[in-house]
């Protein structure tokens, strides 16, 4: 049986779980990537030999070439350095970028109609690098962030209701870090605003707690940051394209000059479907709204200005 072919860059602990999703979802054959000789061979036997047991005919291998990649349909790219405890998601800009470089250089060479998901932190700043690396146009690079910090906003509202998490819906934008903007409004439990049902005090303690998701996983691991959920949402997002669901997720977009912003990636809602982003849903925010989005929008600025500042000094220091 053909698959639709998914490559995952970096065979680490998102990379190796998204894989697995993929794989054990019957959804398509993966090609795991990484620098390490040996551990995306080694992963992906491991997956390979657990389908008989879960009943799926996809296939998974593991390569340090890129060769092996040709003609994906999907690249996912998680390569780069985790957040560690006490580190900043700022403090992995340049190593982080010059990885995402080098990867989506070589992998979109040869899958040149694929669709990129970014997932490696500074998210947002990632994107821009893997957009310039690869040439494709914005409806093809994809950063994956809103979906899983909606997902723990939703997980957060559910608990503190007593409310099925399938009950609830919640959307949070802008970039992926410390200044994200979750929005009670446009966020519900079984259709009914969450404005409606919880105090403004408890909202404010859930989108907080929304926006420190990440670390608190961090300060629990200590080594290493969050990949069961963060797997789950970039699996949503392949799910999405390679099923042409049309479905509207909060992902991070090259705007051009939706939500007041041009030329900059930031999480928006989109519709998701086989060609990648079909089309950037705008919303009304409220004057409070758009100014957390313009305050978020400018944290990313920060970054790719940051990235850019720290290429010159490298290419400086080369002489
Ligand atoms: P990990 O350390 O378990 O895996 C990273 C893998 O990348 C390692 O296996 C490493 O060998 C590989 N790698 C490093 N340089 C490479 C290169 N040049 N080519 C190919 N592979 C290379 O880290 P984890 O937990 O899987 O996280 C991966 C990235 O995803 C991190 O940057 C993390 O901060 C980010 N992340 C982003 C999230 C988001 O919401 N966007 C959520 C969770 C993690
Ligand atoms: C997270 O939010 C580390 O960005 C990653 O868990």
């Amino acid at each position: 049986m053909s698959h639709p072919k998914v490559t995952v860059i970096g065979a680490g602990n998102v990379g190796a779980t998204t894989a697995q999703r993929i794989a054990e979802a019957g959804l398509a054959d993966v090609v795991l990537v990484d620098i390490v000789e040996g551990l995306p061979q080694g992963k992906a036997l491991d997956l390979a030999e657990a389908a008989p047991v879960l009943g799926h005919d996809c296939r998974v291998t593991g390569t340090n070439d890129y060769a092996d990649t040709a003609g994906s349909d999907v690249i996912v790219v998680t390569s780069g350095l985790a957040r560690q405890p006490g580190m900043s998601r700022d403090d992995l800009l340049a190593k982080n970028a010059g990885i995402v470089r080098a990867v989506v250089s070589q992998a979109a060479a040869v899958s040149p109609d694929a669709i990129i998901i970014v997932v490696t932190n500074p998210l947002d700043a990632m994107c821009h690098v893997a957009l310039e690396a690869s040439g494709f146009p914005r409806e093809r690079v994809i950063g994956m962030a809103g979906v899983l910090d909606s997902a723990r906003f939703r997980s957060f509202i559910a608990e503190e209701l007593g409310v099925s998490v399938t009950n609830t819906h919640a959307f949070v934008l802008g970039g992926h870090g410390d200044t994200m903007v979750p929005l009670p409004r446009y966020s519900t439990v079984g259709g009914v605003p969450l404005t409606e049902l919880l105090p403004a005090e408890r909202i404010e303690a859930l989108v907080d707690r929304t926006r420190n998701g990440g670390a608190e996983v961090v300060a629990l691991l200590k080594t290493g940051s969050a990949f069961y959920a963060p797997a789950a949402s970039t699996y949503q997002m392949v799910d999405a394209i390679l099923n042409d669901r049309h479905m509207i997720l909060p992902c991070a977009v090259h705007l051009q000059g939706e939500f007041g912003v041009a030329g900059l990636f930031v999480g928006v809602p989109v519709r998701l479907g086989r060609s990648g982003v079909e089309q950037v849903v705008t919303i009304e925010l409220t004057a409070d709204e758009q100014t957390a989005f313009d305050a978020s929008a400018a944290a990313v600025q920060g970054l790719v200005t940051r990235m850019a500042e720290l290429a010159a000094e490298a290419a400086a220091a080369k002489g």
